[in-house]
């Protein structure tokens, strides 16, 4: 898997040492608000999370492990192409961090990848997401009711995609 180098930040494949880093990101209930899961209580949680993430086969998706200096930071990719995902910890948050990481991603799924388009799925009270995503050029595509139950609450959905014919750099 290739690493990708933005001003701030690199961008790697996900090694088992990153366990801990993850565990501590997955399980701050601010990060994980409108996350597909409830935070992770148990590291057991993570493990298998991060055993997918090692495993994922690269014709299927490729989702990168964030560093900034020293210290992981939080993840984006696309588990299964062509859907993106990213977390950051609360403490980088806004800075443009997760916007340098969520371009340069884009950048290499059309250019290196050739997908057509990238395709979101938002959580509509996700006002930092749709903002950051908004910047980029994604455009609404449609909206679903009760598409998630999340630590037994239902919660909604807000579609979005960004055609590679729409892509400037961001
Ligand atoms: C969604 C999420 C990544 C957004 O993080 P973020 O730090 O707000 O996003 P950005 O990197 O784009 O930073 C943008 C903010 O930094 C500010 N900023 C400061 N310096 C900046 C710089 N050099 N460049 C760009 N923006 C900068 C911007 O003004 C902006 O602030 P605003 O949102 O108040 O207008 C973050 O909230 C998160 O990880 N949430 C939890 C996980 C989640 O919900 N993921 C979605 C499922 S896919």
């Amino acid at each position: 898997m290739v690493e990708l180098r933005t001003d701030r930040l690199l961008l790697r494949k996900a090694r088992q040492d990153d366990l801990g880093g993850f565990h501590t990101l997955l399980s701050d209930a601010r990060a994980m608000t409108f996350w597909y899961c409830p935070p992770h209580q148990d590291v057991a949680v993570t493990q298998a999370w991060l055993d997918d993430m090692i495993g994922i086969d690269p014709g299927s998706g490729e989702d990168f492990a964030v560093e900034f200096g020293e210290a992981l930071i939080g993840k984006v990719g696309m588990r299964r192409f062509p859907t993106i995902g990213f977390i950051f910890h609360p403490d980088v948050w806004g800075r443009g961090l997760a916007s340098e990481a969520v371009r340069s991603v884009i950048d290499r799924a059309f250019r290196e990848h050739g997908l057509p388009l990238i395709k979101a799925d938002v959580d509509p009270r996700n006002d930092p997401l749709l903002r950051l995503l908004n910047r980029l050029g994604f455009v609404e595509t449609g909206r679903a009711e009760e598409t998630g139950l999340i630590g037994g609450k239902w919660c909604d959905s807000v579609f979005l995609h960004l055609k590679a014919e729409m892509w400037n750099g961001g």
